[in-house]
This record gives C-alpha cells, sequence and structure tokens, in this order.
C-alpha cells in the first residue's frame, strides 16, 4: 500500500515537474524574424500608428541626437508603423500628412531598407503613405550595398542599422507649380523655389522620423553624404525620383 502511494507522489511529483519546466517550442508566428517570405509587389499593411505616448514633444526635442551604434536587436513591426508613419503618414481626410508639403503636393517618396525587423523578409520596401502599406520592390539583404554608397565614415552604421528609411523626391511635382518668381528670374533658375520647398519637406519629414525615434526610445541619424545614383540603383527607384537622405534606425546600444 505505502509502495503504491510513494509511486503515485513520486508520479505526480515527476510530472509537475514536467509541466513546469515544459516550455514550447516558439512557433514559427512567434520567431518571427525572417521566416515570413514576401514576394516582391506583395503588400503588407502595417499596425495602426498609436498617438499617445509617455514622452513629451518638449522631452523629445532635448533629447533628439545623432546616434549610430546599434545593437543587432531587430525591430518590431509596430515600431517601423511608427516611424513611417511620423515621417509621412496620413493625418487627415483630404490627405494632408504629419509633415507640412508645399502646395500639399507630396514630393516625397521613403523606402525601407530592412535588415532585421519582425514579420519582413530582408529587402527594400516602398512605403504606400494611402494604406498605410509597405510593398515589396526587392529581394535580399541590401544594407551592404547602401554602406558602400554612403562617404565618409559612417558606413558601418548603415550596415548594423535594422533599417534605413531612404527618402527620395519627385521634384516635378512641386516644380511645375512652383517657378519663376522674381529671384529666379534674375537668376534665370527657374525651377530653384521648387527645388527648395522640396529640399524642406525632406527636413521637415526626417526631424518627425528623429523625435518618433527619441519617443521609441532608437537610435537614428540622418546621411546627406552618398552617391545618389547608386543610392537610386540600389532600393530601385522610379526614374523621376532623387535620393535626398538615409536614416538608419536601430535599437541602442
Ligand atoms: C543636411 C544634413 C546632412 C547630414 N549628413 C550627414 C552624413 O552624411 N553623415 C553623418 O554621419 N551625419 C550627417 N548629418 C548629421 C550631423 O552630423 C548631425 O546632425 C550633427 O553632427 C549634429 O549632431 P546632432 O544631430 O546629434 O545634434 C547630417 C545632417 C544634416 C542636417
Amino acid at each position: 500500500m505505502n509502495k503504491t502511494i510513494s509511486v503515485i507522489v513520486v508520479a505526480i511529483v515527476l510530472t509537475t515537474i514536467l509541466i513546469i519546466s515544459y516550455k514550447p517550442e516558439p512557433s514559427v508566428e512567434k520567431k518571427r524574424i525572417g521566416v515570413k517570405k514576401i514576394e516582391v509587389g506583395e503588400r503588407i499593411k502595417l499596425p495602426e500608428p498609436i498617438y499617445k505616448s509617455n514622452i513629451s514633444v518638449e522631452e523629445a526635442l532635448l533629447k533628439r541626437r545623432s546616434i549610430r551604434t546599434y545593437s543587432d536587436e531587430n525591430l518590431t513591426i509596430e515600431e517601423v508603423s511608427q516611424l513611417l508613419w511620423a515621417a509621412q503618414g496620413i493625418t487627415s481626410p483630404w490627405g494632408g500628412r504629419t509633415a507640412p508639403s508645399a502646395g500639399a503636393l507630396y514630393p516625397l517618396e521613403l523606402y525601407l531598407v530592412v535588415g532585421s525587423v519582425e514579420w519582413f523578409d530582408k529587402g527594400v520596401y516602398k512605403y504606400r503613405p494611402e494604406e498605410h502599406e509597405l510593398e515589396k520592390v526587392l529581394d535580399g539583404d541590401k544594407r551592404g550595398e547602401l554602406a558602400k554608397a554612403a562617404i565618409g565614415p559612417n558606413q558601418e552604421h548603415v550596415r548594423n542599422a535594422a533599417v534605413s528609411i531612404v527618402f527620395t523626391a519627385v521634384y516635378e511635382r512641386t516644380t511645375a507649380k512652383y517657378k519663376t518668381p522674381v529671384y529666379e528670374e534674375r537668376t534665370g533658375a527657374s525651377y530653384l523655389r521648387g527645388i527648395r520647398y522640396v529640399h524642406m519637406e525632406a527636413g521637415h519629414a526626417a526631424q518627425n522620423v528623429y523625435l518618433q525615434a527619441v519617443s521609441l526610445d532608437l537610435g537614428t541619424f540622418v546621411i546627406g553624404a552618398f552617391v545618389g545614383d547608386k543610392v537610386k540603383e540600389i532600393v530601385n527607384a522610379e526614374e523621376q525620383e532623387e535620393p535626398l537622405y538615409i536614416m538608419p534606425v536601430g535599437r541602442i546600444d
């Protein structure tokens, strides 16, 4: 009888230990990074951005800094969604965005060069603000090539960042309207005003990304020093688009 009770007790103890120590093998869904193969042309719906945070605009301005060293941790899809929305997200029924735009003509386009983001396999994706979606345009890890296209000592940071946001612009969207005021007539450069506007807009959008990164506790910086034609080729930008900025983003080391 005692023996039977002992066997039962041992069995209960062993079962309890087994239950406690059982850790299910993470499902493919939970591993997430790099497991979902996305086809070129496929679009991924980004999660709805969050409109509240624990950090004030003043604190974000105070803390904003160019941060160039990152850990090798991935970004989440929510973080990517938030960063792209901050740059060019649509915030009004008529199409108004987070960043101002001369004549509401929106000349900027954004590409996301993905190295390490949950759900997304490595590649280049184009942001579609109207649907808040990312469309895959190229397969493969392009961070090395993008790093080489950057000029100067900061190539390593591009290679190590989880993602880089590449800003391009279609100048004609703005220059078609903004041309030939007095100054330009004097200099003969009829499209200068429109070109200036496009550059100003890239600055607005990039500053939004800087501040959003502070709020998410991520590091970023702007790169203006790069070989434009190479960057254009690397992200497979459209013929009429010109690259203006690269913003690597990663988790702060
Ligand atoms: C138009 C522009 C171009 C820039 N280009 C580069 C660049 O190519 N590489 C780089 O490391 N930082 C670049 N920066 C970042 C500046 O180096 C940085 O903003 C400056 O050192 C001040 O530091 P802070 O951003 O932390 O305040 C650029 C900044 C601006 C506004």
